[in-house]
């Protein structure tokens, strides 16, 4: 039984296969209706708990739609409607859970829901964002940037903005993935030390460079996110509006990126804030495929914690 709980807690060669099984699962269905089912239906009669404890839309719906494509049927849970909102411990119910399911999707608000979750449960557990990580939307990350530019493996990635949950499971897969990261953002929201710490101790290069036109020199990927998460008092956001401004992607900052530079964004995003429309709608982004690819990345996640 496999967790998918962080993509630095999960072994590089099977991240790589996990990759590869969702670039092949994607050609294996181009042009079909999305309804239909894959050939293939390796989560037939599989029950699968979808819990959310924040507001989310390519997550609810790109698990629903993943799961039934391989012949698994769901159950989409809200926090606040579980017993788990309203005091039954996370252990009781990791505990209950594993006797009607067979895998446990969530998503929560601290990293220790998610561990007590996992420690108590008998099924796979994966995380589906916390106010730490978010290691789904970067295997679909991943998955985007190598089906337009090739291997991910040496190219240099710069997050330009907050070192928030997103970046976090960036720098997470920089070092499992082999490829180079700048952060460029304000010192206050820098990302954890501990991460670029053991990112660089896996050899690769994790830089942080104040000036955003600077950072973007040489860039293969830029990618941005919200300036205020989920899990942020909306008391900060002011400051973090006037702290993060300088690091807006804009047409004249990609232009310091290579000629092939792709754009990401996890979305939602806050168009003309982290990020301007003409970047956003031009030719160097990538979001939509990228929003297309958590289907297809989770979908090989799933497998791989089913062993399927
Ligand atoms: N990118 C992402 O996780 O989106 P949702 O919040 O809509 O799930
Ligand atoms: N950093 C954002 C990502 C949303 C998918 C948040 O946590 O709200």
């Amino acid at each position: 039984m496999n967790h998918f709980l962080d993509i630095h807690k999960t072994d590089p060669a099977d991240l790589r296969a996990m990759i590869e099984q969702a670039h092949t699962m994607k050609k294996a269905r181009a042009g079909l209706p999305k309804g239909t089912l894959d050939a293939e239906q390796p989560l037939a009669g599989q029950m699968v708990a979808l819990i959310f404890e924040k507001p989310s839309t390519r997550t609810r719906v790109s698990f629903d739609v993943g799961v039934r494509q391989m012949g698994g049927q769901t159950l989409v849970l809200s926090g606040s409607d579980m017993q788990l909102g309203h005091g039954e411990s996370i252990a009781d119910t990791a505990r209950v859970l594993s006797r009607y399911v067979d895998l446990i999707m969530i998503r929560t608000f601290e990293e220790s829901t998610l561990l007590e979750l996992a420690e108590n449960a008998s099924v796979p557990v994966i995380n589906g964002l916390t106010n730490r990580t978010h290691p789904c939307q970067i295997m679909a990350d991943i998955q985007t940037f190598e089906e337009h530019n090739g291997p991910i493996k040496g190219k240099k990635v710069v997050w330009m903005g907050d070192g928030n949950n997103v970046a976090a499971s960036f720098i997470h897969a920089a070092g499992q993935f082999g490829f180079d990261l700048t952060f460029s953002g304000p010192e206050q929201l820098d990302p954890e030390a501990e991460f670029i710490a053991a990112a660089r101790a896996k050899g690769v290069k994790i830089e942080i460079e104040r000036d955003a036109e600077k950072a973007v020199e040489g860039a293969d990927l830029v990618v941005a996110d919200t300036w205020v998460s989920m899990h942020d008092p909306q008391s900060a956001r002011q400051r973090r509006h006037n702290l993060l401004y300088p690091y807006q992607v804009n047409k004249g900052l990609m232009q310091n990126a290579k000629n092939d530079a792709l754009f990401m964004h996890c979305l939602p995003a806050h168009r003309e804030e982290e990020v301007t429309n003409e970047v956003m709608d031009g030719p160097q982004s990538v979001i939509f495929d990228e929003a297309e690819n958590r289907l297809h990345a989770q979908k090989a996640v799933m497998r791989w914690c089913l062993g399927v």
